[in-house]
């Protein structure tokens, strides 16, 4: 036999001297949810070993992340059903939650990359990314609050904004928006390919943030986020946020997604992340708390397949496990 393909395969040192795809520290943004209190963390009941945080823990957390060579963290914060109404006023609020969040982080870690989430979902009444009216989530009068509020995060000290609410036309006026108020170096990592979902459901938890089923509120997202069976529509997508003018895009959830991560990487000018989502770690804790995988060897596998597919960053609830795992 001239050929024997085994023969890159007969020992450890060999097999990683020709893996095509490694994992590095540097490829993986930790989420992160933010809640008001003192000194206290919440376990999500969905998501088994991850946790809300009050911004103190917070900050001791993201500590600990910087430590383990972590250098990028995407930022949620849990409002409180008082401060929720339909326009998401409390977004902008110079001193709301996010905003104080962003502060603590960048004091206590300053050369973090700093990206937060900008839609209006956890601070919607009806838990919806955008305005409501007449049973339909409106575009337009949507985008001007985002951009509002991805200015507030700018001015608090984020690096990055990242829009994940899917309404048409919101990067380039959030692009425009930064800009006009100064922030030429705020970036933007567009959520260009949200699909809509069942694997959020965990994180919805967390945040307290699904649609909530009352008369004349879409009960889901699926007239924003994307249909799970289009793919040549993502590269459309992509290719708008491009256009105009993100500097990363997103693509989400992964696993279930990585034609898409790859098709998207094909042709993108710009770097490329994928959200490896709630549901995802949901489902790797479940079985692996059943003894039905090894949860180690699962975060490995599943993350290189991710890479692998092409994106070049990573967002994961696993973050701690990865990083524990590369150093070793
Ligand atoms: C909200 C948002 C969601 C996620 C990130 N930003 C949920 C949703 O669209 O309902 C999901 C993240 C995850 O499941 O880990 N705009």
């Amino acid at each position: 036999m001239l050929h024997r393909p085994r023969r890159l395969r007969q020992h450890r040192s060999i097999r990683e001297m020709v893996a095509e795809t490694r994992l590095h520290p540097s490829d993986f943004i930790a989420p992160l949810f933010a809640m008001e209190g003192k000194n206290t963390r919440e376990e999500i009941a969905s998501m088994p070993g991850y946790y809300r945080y009050s911004l103190d823990l917070l900050a001791k957390e993201v500590q600990e992340l910087w430590q383990l060579g972590c250098r990028s963290a995407l930022l949620f914060v849990k409002v409180s059903d008082d401060l929720k109404d339909n326009e998401g006023k409390e977004a902008l609020n110079p001193d709301g939650l996010m905003q104080r969040v962003i502060r603590k982080v960048k004091a206590v870690a300053p050369e973090m990359c700093l990206m937060t989430d900008v839609a209006l979902d956890p601070y919607s009444e009806f838990g919806h990314d955008g305005i409501v009216e007449d049973g339909q989530v409106l575009n337009d009068e949507t985008i001007g609050v985002l951009v509002d509020m991805a200015i507030s995060h700018a001015q608090a000290g984020a690096d990055f904004v990242a829009p994940s609410d899917m309404m048409d036309g919101r990067i380039g006026a959030i692009r425009i928006g930064l800009d006009t108020a100064g922030f030429t170096n705020t970036g933007i990592m567009a959520y260009s390919a949200k699909y809509a979902s069942c694997f959020y459901g965990p994180f919805r938890d967390a945040l307290d943030s699904a649609p909530v089923d009352v008369p004349d509120v879409p009960k889901d997202k699926k007239t924003y986020q994307m249909n799970p069976a289009n793919g040549k529509e993502a590269l459309r997508e992509a290719g708008l946020d491009i256009e105009e003018g993100a500097d990363i895009l997103m693509i989400k959830p992964a696993v279930a997604y990585l034609d898409i991560i790859h098709n998207i990487k094909k042709t993108s000018t710009v770097p490329v992340s994928a959200y490896h989502v709630s549901g995802e770690y949901a489902m790797i804790k479940a079985a692996a708390a059943q003894g039905w995988l090894n949860e180690k060897e699962a975060v490995v596998e599943v993350l290189t397949s991710i890479k692998r597919a092409g994106a070049d960053l990573i967002a994961t609830y696993f973050v701690k496990d990865i990083l524990k795992l590369l150093k070793i």
